[in-house]
């Protein structure tokens, strides 16, 4: 008889499994939180609208935590183990330890549910150390995650667009859940990493989504009001268009007085109904959306349109720099992509609303594996930027491919623009503390909420780095081992600690080694993005290509004799980048088109470079996998066996698409170049 796994219908705990709260739950812990009634004005600093519901949240954290795990809700006044307080004057928490006994204390309940997930991430730690006295504020006042999600199942990109991780959990049947727990479950688990804001609606704003602003905004109220318990706010994705589309109005031009009239009455509206809403998130004249280009504006224009709208209620205008032409002729050679936000944003600087944050993808093209951090984050001193980043695995193998993603992130945010010295040394992190940072969700409803359940490490990872970018990725996933394998007691097996570091730890690397090479890009399947297609979008007018021929591969983009987008950084990066002797091999293809026989700083040419990484690459995963297995006498006493069962097949199909890249991409370039493997291994 076949053994079936029983699979428990309810959403996975992800990082918050009963266990994981087993150390703040043994103790006995004391709130003294002010009564609030209502919105909470009272309290000096804090958040309009949501103390209240926040305040009791805590409270019910405490009492599920303390009743499961056996302590107890004390009086303040008790010396309890942990206090959690709140008090008018500070930003962020204070964590003092005294004698083994814990204060937390914060100014708003928000931020005191922050400091109580801090002391539950540190579990027994948190009690037993030296004493202490730490003050915790987040890097980044905005911390937002982007939802691709649409109220309708779109034809071609299906409900959540480059979501690989079943339908919405906002929407179904072409309207808001009757059903929202999920999204509350959901907030809880963000509350827990420090993350305050949701968009809700995908950026390509369809006709359905566009009536979130109007039509819809009680059921929009009934999403913020399932995100609020727990301090997070809501967003919304808006169409630039909208003044035409549900308006009625003959233009969106954004001098228009019509037009303004419109935004602001939309705006008054929105807020009447969900007073701690957060603002807008806009994609504006870029692959096909409407945007102030129409009417003769520029894009400082139309965000500031927008922020005038919101600025009464104290909103946020995202407008995002990803905007390029998506209808290149692949001829055309002078045109470069990676150019393009650059080109439209940096002359624009100085004059954005202070409410305006340019929303920025970390590197010029979009969320490739490999690529060098954008311009644009080096060019806008006097606006507010954020840096975007995408959870979602849209070019990193979809969720399929377990690759750990903080690395990466944590390059872009420690990565110095004016290099080590210039500009005072500062860092990407640095550029973005006032605008922040946003990335695009990988959730979905997904009984793993990531499909891949080792991907949920990506999401607790942006929100760790969200709120402390100097985090070391291997210490941030190894906080998401502590609780996510949290047993009964909050012990996790040792071993399965080893093992997820032994998968985790380097599969960016990984997946880099076995898919493009070099930084060059694209060479994904065309529409879907998923597996290889070396001329997938070689001749195609999104502005994408490698220019590999017999003799050599890579885009030249120096000064001296290519597109000149070297030129868009500062010193030293436009010369580092520029001159080949000084190029990182990492984005060398990236910068430069070079022969096959091209010696690397490493000392290999670039095409046994790309023979030798494709395979050692195949070999990592065939190790990722093995590493996977040893577990297999922990299941289910240390690994569940859903989880186990969900990670055994995404890493089969990881290892059959690495092999497929290997052997296309091995292939392909033998044919192109005729410059046989030193190793000699097989071409088909
Ligand atoms: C990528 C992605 C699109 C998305 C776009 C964006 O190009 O493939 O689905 O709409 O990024 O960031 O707006």
């Amino acid at each position: 008889m076949r053994s079936e796994i029983v699979v428990d219908p309810a959403p996975h705990p992800a990082w918050l499994p009963d266990g994981a709260l087993a150390a703040v739950g043994r103790r006995r812990v004391g709130l003294r939180l002010p009564e609030l009634s209502g919105p909470a004005r009272d309290i000096p600093g804090a958040d309009p609208d949501n103390s209240a519901e926040v305040a009791s949240t805590l409270r019910a954290e405490v009492d599920r935590a303390t009743t499961a795990h056996g302590g107890g809700v004390v009086d303040p006044d008790d010396s309890p183990d942990l206090l959690l307080t709140l008090n008018p004057d500070r930003h962020g928490f204070r964590f003092v330890r005294d004698g083994g006994r814990v204060t937390v204390a914060a100014s708003t309940p928000t931020a005191l549910l922050h400091g109580w997930f801090h002391v539950v991430r540190l579990g027994e730690a948190a009690f037993t150390g030296p004493d202490a006295d730490e003050r915790h504020s987040p890097a980044f006042a905005l911390r937002v995650l982007d939802h691709w999600d649409n109220v309708d199942v779109h034809p071609v990109m299906g409900q959540v667009e480059r979501g690989y991780s079943g339908g919405s959990i906002f929407y179904a049947d072409g309207r808001v859940r009757d059903d929202l727990s999920r999204v509350t479950t959901y907030a809880r688990l963000l509350a827990a990493v420090g993350i305050d804001r949701v968009c809700i609606n995908n950026v390509n704003v369809h006709a359905r989504e566009a009536r979130l602003l109007t039509d819809d905004l009680p059921d929009v109220a009934r999403v913020a009001a399932a995100l609020r318990p727990y301090g997070v706010r809501t967003h919304l994705a808006v169409s630039f268009a909208a003044p035409m589309t549900l308006g009625g109005l003959p233009t969106s031009d954004p001098l228009d007085d019509d037009v303004r009239a419109w935004w602001r009455a939309a705006a008054d509206r929105v807020w009447a109904t969900i007073p701690d809403f957060g603002g807008f998130v806009v994609k504006a004249d870029s692959e096909g959306q409407p945007g102030p280009f129409a009417y003769g504006r520029d894009h400082a224009d139309g965000a500031n349109l927008l922020a005038e709208a919101v600025a009464p209620h104290g909103g946020v205008v995202h407008w995002r720099a990803f905007v390029y032409d998506h209808t290149q002729d692949w001829r055309d050679r002078s045109t470069d992509r990676a150019r393009a936000a650059h080109d439209h944003f940096a002359p624009l600087d100085g004059r954005f609303a202070d409410n305006v944050v340019v929303q920025v993808k970390h590197g010029p093209m979009d969320f490739q594996t490999r690529e060098p951090v954008s311009p644009v984050l080096a060019a806008m001193p006097a606006a507010r930027l954020a840096i975007e980043l995408q959870v979602t695995q849209e070019y990193t193998g979809q969720q399929r491919h377990a690759c750990y993603l903080a690395p990466w992130w944590s390059e872009n945010l420690g990565f110095r623009p004016w290099g080590g010295e210039g500009d005072d040394g500062r860092a990407v992190r640095d550029v973005v503390a006032s605008g922040g940072i946003a990335a695009v969700s990988n959730v979905g409803d997904d009984r793993f909420w990531t499909g891949h359940p080792l991907a949920q490490a990506n999401l607790y990872a942006f929100g760790r780095l969200a709120w402390d970018p100097t985090l070391d990725p291997a210490t941030v996933l190894d906080e998401w081992v502590g609780l996510t394998f949290a047993g009964p007691d909050g012990a996790v097996h040792p071993r399965v600690r080893e093992v997820l570091h032994a998968v985790l730890d380097d599969s960016w690397r990984t997946y880099e080694a076995y898919t493009a090479p070099l930084g060059v890009g694209f060479m994904v399947r065309p529409g879907h993005h998923y597996g290889p297609d070396v001329d997938g979008y070689e001749y195609t007018p999104w502005g994408t290509y490698h220019f590999a021929d017999r003799d050599g591969i890579g885009v030249d983009r120096t000064r001296a004799t290519g597109t000149g987008f070297t030129g868009q950084y500062p010193a030293p990066w436009r010369d580092v980048y520029e001159d080949l002797a000084t190029c990182p091999d990492e984005l060398l293809l990236f910068f430069h088109h070079v022969p096959y026989s091209h010696v690397l700083h490493s000392g290999v040419t670039v095409i046994q470079h790309l023979y030798d990484t494709h395979f050692a690459g195949v070999e990592r995963v065939r190790e990722m996998v093995a590493a996977w297995e040893s577990l297999a006498d922990l299941v289910p006493a240390a690994v569940p066996a859903d989880v186990d069962a969900r990670v055994r097949e995404r890493l089969a199909e990881q290892l059959r698409s690495a092999v497929e890249w290997r052997d296309q991409i091995y292939t392909y370039f033998f044919r192109k170049s005729g410059i046989p493997d030193a190793h000699g291994r097989t071409i088909y």
